[in-house]
């Protein structure tokens, strides 16, 4: 009997994993597994139980041409009523995870490990799940809420390591002004802090890598990408050439440079160019916006996947040089770090 990991992913970003019988279609599977798919008919008729498979394998059972057609079927599109998972799969809904789901998100201890500043305004918090509690799992670019200790409050954090490495999670943190959590990780943290992490959530995560990636991060906006390139560089198939734009205020505000110099010693092929807004005449390499690297020969054509998270203007001023250089057939994943 073979099973395989199933990771469902709704509209409010809210993921839940499980093991998955191939035999099972999945919205049984779903409901061994506490979750209650939206459904109607049960017989492929009605397409009430219909999402997206944005990664994996799999076949599906009778239905008809009206619940599905076969334009949705090419677009992967799955009725999961009548779907049977062939290999680990990930499926979004287009309704919110409440829905379909009675269970609170997961939410485990964790101990504080280390928290160091890497640049003038970014901290490296390293955290790690109590040993007597079963690690998140994740996706590399989806994010938790990590309680802000001898607070009520929560803050949002991508994670930054590989998905498979469930062992410590690693977090970048821009360190703002009279910020709960900055004001936490400048004042008050210490190693053996406890503190709740709470999800994972959101749909800004890798998809399987089929053709050339463009990621653009700004900031911090490189956390989920260092997870994203971690997870590739510990996978056997490398696959596709990823270009990486990041940028900064401040040249002395960057981070992670050393650890994106060392993927290409994994195996990965990865380019990188960096720009500073503030460049003063230390500094050697481009100086402006981010955004201002973006051409359209890093584009592939149009043929390509572009990962875009930081600050909402530079997701904003990316998303609007990709319209207007007409790449709408590169696909747009996007992470916008608003206040949280
Ligand atoms: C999905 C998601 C993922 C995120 N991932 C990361 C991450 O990996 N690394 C990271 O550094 N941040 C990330 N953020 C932003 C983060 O959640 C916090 O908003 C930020 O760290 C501020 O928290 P704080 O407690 O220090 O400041 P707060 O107490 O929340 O705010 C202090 C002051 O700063 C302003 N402020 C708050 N957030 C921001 C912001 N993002 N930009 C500019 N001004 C702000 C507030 O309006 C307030 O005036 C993410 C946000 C989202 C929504
Ligand atoms: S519940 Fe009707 S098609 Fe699946």
């Amino acid at each position: 009997m073979n099973t395989h990991n199933v990771t469902l992913v709704f509209e409010d970003g809210r993921a839940v994993r499980f093991d998955a019988n191939e035999d099972d279609n999945l919205y049984f599977a779903c409901l061994k597994n506490k979750v209650r798919l939206l459904t109607d008919c049960l017989e492929g008729a009605c397409a009430t139980c219909k999402g997206l498979c944005t990664s994996g394998t799999y076949y599906l059972d009778e239905y008809t041409d009206e619940a599905l057609t076969a334009e949705e079927f090419a677009k992967r599109e799955v009725l999961t009523c009548q779907m049977h998972v062939t290999s680990d799969c990930v499926i979004e809904f287009p309704y919110e995870s409440k829905l379909a789901l009675k269970s609170k998100p997961d939410v485990r201890m964790a101990t504080v490990v280390a928290a160091d500043m890497v640049s003038s305004t970014v901290s490296q918090l390293v955290v790690k799940p109590n040993s007597d509690q079963e690690p998140i799992p994740f996706l590399p670019g989806q994010y938790v809420h990590l309680a802000v200790p001898g607070t009520d409050e929560h803050r949002s954090y991508s994670f930054a390591n590989a998905a498979s490495e469930t062992g410590a999670y690693t977090f970048y943190i821009k360190i703002l002004e009279n910020g709960e959590m900055s004001n936490y990780l400048t004042s008050n943290v210490k190693s053996g802090d406890e503190m709740t992490v709470e999800g994972p959530f959101g749909r800004f995560y890798m998809r399987p890598i089929n053709r050339p990636i463009l990621m653009v991060a700004g900031g911090t906006g490189l956390a989920p990408m260092l997870s994203m390139l971690d997870t590739m560089a510990g996978q056997d198939n490398k696959g596709f050439p990823v270009h990486l734009l990041y940028g900064a205020n401040h040249a002395e505000e960057l981070f992670g440079l050393d650890q994106i110099a060392g993927y290409g010693e994994q195996g990965l092929d990865l380019s990188l160019e960096v720009s500073v807004v503030d460049a003063d005449n230390s500094w050697e390499g481009e100086s402006g916006h981010v955004t201002d690297l973006l051409r359209p020969d890093l584009l592939n054509g149009g043929d390509c996947d572009v990962y875009l998270c930081g600050p909402p203007p530079m997701i904003d001023a990316a998303n609007a040089w990709l319209v207007e250089n007409d790449m709408r057939s590169a696909q747009i994943y996007s992470e916008k770090f608003v206040a949280s």
